[in-house]
């Protein structure tokens, strides 16, 4: 193996750090940071993600109000839950965990959250203002990739990078945040042509497919920066990325591992959002 690690523990552990010293800081001027989660349902996965963002604000000094929901909430409800939190003004953050049961319309629940509050960066308004360049809570999941990719030293403009994915929570926005740093951005998905060819020509490749092993070592430039978004329980019991490790390890200059990867920087820069979504309240 050839490549460097990006230690997502470590990396994750500093900005925590980062954020419990902003924490600090507000509480000093009298802001007690409060995020709000919303948990639909009993999804195992969705539960294990919850209970890990709780862990995180009391690392970090944040108040958590977990609030969970029988999987029979109907979208009525839910959005009397939102309005309420909209209206509190102790809780600065608001997440509603996806996904949500089959009877509610997702996209009507995100529109609901206050942009000033989405600090999943989920709403339309941020998602906007992304795209616009205004200033915005950036999703957490490609805001930590763009964290790892930056820990590696290497300067992002002018880069060639292939995005695999293209979903709202993390294949366009990791798009947007890479082309606004001046990386020449290809996004691929379940319909391009010629795949492996285009990922070979990343000189950062970020694979979030939801497919494990999704991306081989042939798929892989010498010297690549490769960030890993996938978490795919394998038949094993066991966690695997959507690229192959190992023989893509062979080849990239930097890659991430799968566990102790993209998935903690994902709940380090929710921190993050949350501390700057109290810091309004200082405006
Ligand atoms: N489900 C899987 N990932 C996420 C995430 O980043 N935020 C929310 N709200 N739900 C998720």
């Amino acid at each position: 193996m050839s490549a460097a690690i990006i230690d997502g523990k470590a990396l994750a552990a500093a900005v925590k750090a980062e954020a419990a010293a902003e924490v600090e800081a507000l509480r000093a001027k009298g802001v007690a940071p409060c995020l709000a989660v919303l948990l639909v349902g009993d999804d195992p996965a969705s539960a294990v993600y919850v209970r890990g963002k709780a862990a995180d604000c009391a690392q970090c000094g944040i108040e958590s109000r977990v609030i969970r929901l029988d999987a029979a909430t109907t979208q009525e409800e839910l959005l009397a839950r939102l309005e309420a939190l909209a209206a509190d003004e102790s809780v600065h953050g608001i997440l509603v965990q996806l996904p949500l049961p089959a009877h509610i319309d997702e996209a009507a629940v995100i529109a609901a959250i206050p942009p000033e509050k989405d600090v999943d960066g989920f709403t339309p308004v941020n998602a906007g203002n992304l795209l616009t360049g205004g200033d915005c809570f950036a999703p957490c999941t490609p805001a930590g990739c763009i964290r790892m990719i930056q820990s590696t030293g290497i300067d992002i403009a002018g880069k060639r990078a292939v995005v695999v994915g293209r979903s709202n929570i993390v294949g366009k926005p990791a798009a947007l945040l890479l082309l606004a740093r001046n990386a020449t951005v290809t996004v691929c998905h379940s319909r391009t042509k010629d795949l492996a060819a285009i990922c070979r020509e990343a000189d950062i490749l970020v694979a979030a497919v939801g497919r494990a092993g999704f991306i081989t070592g042939d798929m892989v430039k010498p010297g690549a920066v490769v960030i890993d978004v996938g978490i795919n329980r394998g038949a094993d019991g066991k966690l695997h990325g959507d690229v192959d490790f190992a023989a893509a390890a062979e080849k990239a200059a930097f890659i991430t591992p799968v566990p102790g990867g993209v998935g903690l920087m994902t709940r380090a820069m929710l921190m993050k959002n949350t501390v700057k979504a109290a810091q309004r309240h200082c405006d």
